[in-house]
């Protein structure tokens, strides 16, 4: 061989090394996405309907809807922190405020954390709510409402229950009393309600009746509902995130955010429950976070979707969070005992290191026992991160919130 031939060998050895390399991590990524079921955002937008919309902005916004006249769904979904509150566990009737202000309120708690609502309603988000209540995966929707469902589309069932959920939209007070029997009777009660009062309001009725090709006096709770699902679909669609840039056009990550996708994609697991054009596999499982406040259950228990289905394999099982623009929305898990996302991450993998046990009363340390137990059935039990790969893979969900929309 003349050494000149040797010579450029070598250089395209010296150079090809790093830069095929790279390439190989970034195509293994790019693929992993793609087989996880990634999807440019318009691909799952539904067919939006931008007069009910505007209504549902009206609803969305409107203290109308609850009992006590001063909560809408906007007091706990706000912009400010990413479509949900920013607290712990949600805060409703007779809240004041935003963010902690409204923590310092004499507030009805709620025993979940606030859901984000990117994506709600669009294409295949059919399963709602933490414990799954609302479920339109077989095809037909499943609900506290059994076979008086009031409609065929998950999401407007969704809005029905909000505004009669206790502490929520109705407050806790004698005169609410009756309404406990919380049965679909009562919730029709509540409802019509409601109706009657936007009925009774032009600014909000007149707008509506004409969406919905309605007189004035035909609007139900129904409409109300649908009107709601309308703005949910508009307003909070997906948008393009880096994932989405890097995948689909070819744009860079960095090395972190690189070493990150990796990880979730391969040695760390996260997308055999983080999947889909969602990140969320839409099924229930048990990861042991700690729990924070009373508990569903009461006593600091939740049960999660056991509630529902009474099936010891549900216990301690929650439906997979979806992760878009996830660093906006913390606190995080179901009772929102997650102040960050490098503890959230870590109590998936090692939730030992944050609990002192022996500081736990008894019926505690015996739930963190069964959480785990439990947990040992799901595919992070034994996955190992140390701290480098754990702020690796945060980078990376940092990648997975919405980038501004270009000008049209
Ligand atoms: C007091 C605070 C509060 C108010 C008011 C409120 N929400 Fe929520 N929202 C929550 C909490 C907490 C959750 C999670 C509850 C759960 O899953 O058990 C949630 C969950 C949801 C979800 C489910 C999202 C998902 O991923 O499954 C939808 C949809 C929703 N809310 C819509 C609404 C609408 C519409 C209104 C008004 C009619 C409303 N919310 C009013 C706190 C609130
Ligand atoms: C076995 C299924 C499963 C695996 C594997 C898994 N997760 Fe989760 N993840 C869940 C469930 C279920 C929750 C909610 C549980 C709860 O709140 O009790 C959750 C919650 C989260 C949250 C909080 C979201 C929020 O809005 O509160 C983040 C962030 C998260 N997971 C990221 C990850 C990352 C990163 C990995 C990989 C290291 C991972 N998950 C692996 C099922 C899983």
């Amino acid at each position: 061989m003349k050494s000149a031939t040797k010579l450029m060998i070598a250089i395209a050895l010296f150079t090809a090394v790093p830069v095929a390399a790279e390439t190989m991590r970034e195509a293994v990524l790019r693929k992993a996405a793609l087989e996880n079921g990634l999807r440019p955002a318009e691909e799952l937008w539904p067919v939006f309907e931008p007069e009910k919309a505007a209504v549902g902005k009206l609803l969305f916004e409107s203290e109308l809807l609850s009992l006590t006249r001063n909560v809408s769904c906007r007091s706990c979904h706000l912009d400010e922190f990413g479509s949900a509150d920013g607290l712990p566990l949600g805060h409703g009737a007779g809240g004041v405020g935003a963010g902690i202000e409204r923590m310092k309120s004499p507030a009805g708690v709620l025993s979940r954390n606030a859901l984000a609502l990117w994506g709600r309603g669009g294409v295949g988000y059919d399963v709602f709510f933490w414990d799954g209540r609302v479920d339109a995966r077989s095809g037909e929707v499943l609900s506290q409402f059994g076979a008086m469902a009031p409609s065929d589309d998950p999401l407007v069932v969704a809005a029905h229950l909000p505004t009669v959920e206790f502490r929520e939209m109705i407050g806790e007070s004698d005169k609410t009393e009756w309404l406990r029997q919380g049965d679909v009777a009562t919730a029709a009660k509540v409802h019509e309600e409601i109706a009657n009062r936007i009925r009774a309001t032009p600014e909000i009725a007149a707008p509506m009746a004409a969406a919905f090709n309605l007189n004035i006096e035909e609007l139900t709770y129904l409409q109300i509902a649908q009107g709601i699902a309308a703005f949910i679909r508009s307003e909070f669609r997906l948008r393009d995130t880096k994932l989405h840039h890097f995948v689909f056009d070819g744009e860079e990550l960095t090395e972190q955010e690189l070493a990150g996708g990796l990880l979730f994609y391969g040695r760390a697991q996260c997308a055999s429950c983080h999947t889909g054009p969602y990140f969320s596999d839409f099924e229930f499982h048990a990861i042991p976070f700690a729990q924070f406040g009373f508990g569903f259950n009461g006593f600091g228990i939740d049960y999660g979707r056991y509630n529902f289905t009474q099936d010891p394999q549900d216990l301690y099982a929650f439906r997979t969070p979806p992760l878009y623009n996830v660093t906006k929305t913390a606190p995080y898990s179901h009772s929102g005992g997650e102040m960050d996302l490098v503890e959230t991450v870590r109590a998936h993998v090692d939730p030992l290191a944050r609990i002192d046990t022996s500081k736990l009363s008894v019926l505690d340390r015996t739930e963190v026992y069964h959480k785990i137990a439990r947990w040992s059935q799901e595919s992070s039990y034994a996955v190992e991160l140390n701290d480098r790969e754990i702020a690796d893979i945060v980078a990376f969900l940092s990648a997975l919130d919405f980038e501004p929309e270009p000008e049209r």
